[in-house]
């Protein structure tokens, strides 16, 4: 089987100027996942590496440079999955940490649990030895003006990126296929810009932010959480592919269905166990990026898919 890593860096209005580092941040994260795979490395390490590249970066709703809550602080949700044997793990309303996404992998891997939330969570980490970082050092400039726009505008239509502005980031995830054939899932966030204290997102559930399944696929979504939660949406795009559609119909339809029915938007990213790829979201935007050989592609426009050739990538 030939690898493949597709990753995304969230749905929504992305404003003009956020675009360059969304492309460059989904291309380089791309490009770690796929030297893991490349090296026979495993779907579950690939997607983990890719994921925690985005959660550095600035320009993505998730560790550093996540959305604030209205208390302006920055809490985080993340879940990982693995398809060979439906293992899972994933943390909600974690704060001071810099990659939700390895917490949310050692909950699956030394915890009976499948989540674990805030303080709990928190405690965990300690225990595992996860070095916490200091409080406020997640904030950015860019998520308190988003945070002051949301005070001053108000409403509750927002999205991850709703209200166009410079602060408006969004969720990171990706989805793997390795050269066993085995599948493998990651979705992490910092949620909702303005969101109340507490609040969990759709990125932290198993079958809403993330799926993973060697029947079927590896999905990871990125959007309205609410929206997607009601709609299990990553369960509902693997359900299409196992009954016979392609990993792209499956993820256009149910995203297309999901937004008619529940007036929101979102995207997902899929790879069916045959290595198909689907790509797919009814927000403006969605930063996208997939590696598989020497070709790296990616787009963030609908209908956008630009290709590099990656030299001596080995
Ligand atoms: N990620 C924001 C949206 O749903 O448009
Ligand atoms: N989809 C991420 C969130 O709603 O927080």
């Amino acid at each position: 089987m030939s690898p493949i890593i597709l990753v995304h860096g969230g749905a929504g209005d992305v404003p003009d100027e956020r675009v360059p580092a969304k492309i460059s941040g989904v291309k380089e994260s791309a490009r770690i996942g796929y030297s893991i795979l490349q090296k026979g490395g495993s779907a579950l390490d690939a997607v983990e590496a890719a994921v925690r590249y985005m959660e550095d970066g600035e320009a993505f709703n998730a560790g550093y440079g996540s959305v604030l809550n209205l208390d302006g602080e920055v809490e985080m949700d993340a879940s990982i999955m693995v398809g060979s044997n439906l293992t899972a793990g994933a943390v909600t309303v974690v704060k001071d940490i810099a990659h939700p996404i390895s917490l949310a992998r050692l909950v699956m891997e030394k915890t009976p649990h499948l989540l674990l939330a805030g303080a709990g969570a928190n405690r965990f980490a300690k225990e595992q030895g996860v070095p916490s970082v200091p409080p406020g050092s997640l904030v950015t400039k860019y998520a308190q003006k988003a945070l002051e726009e949301f005070k001053r505008k108000g409403g509750d239509d927002r999205t991850e990126i709703g209200h166009n502005n410079p602060g408006d980031v969004g969720t990171v995830g990706a989805v793997a296929i390795d050269s066993k054939g085995n599948l493998a899932a990651a979705t992490s966030t910092g949620g909702i810009n303005g969101k109340m204290v507490g609040r969990s997102s759709d990125t932290c559930m198993i079958g809403s932010g993330t799926y993973a399944d060697d029947n079927t696929a590896a999905i990871s979504t990125t959007g309205h959480g609410e929206t997607i939660a009601k709609y299990c949406l990553a369960h509902a795009i693997a359900k299409e592919i196992e009954h016979g559609k392609s990993a792209q119909n499956a993820t256009t339809d149910v995203l297309e269905k999901m937004t008619e029915r529940l007036k929101n938007t979102a995207g997902a990213i899929t790879i069916s166990k045959e290595g198909d790829l689907g790509i797919y979201f009814t927000s403006k935007r969605m930063a996208w990026a997939y590696q598989k050989e020497d070709n790296l592609h990616y787009g963030i426009e609908r209908n956008q898919d630009t290709t590099e050739i990656i030299k001596n990538s080995s």
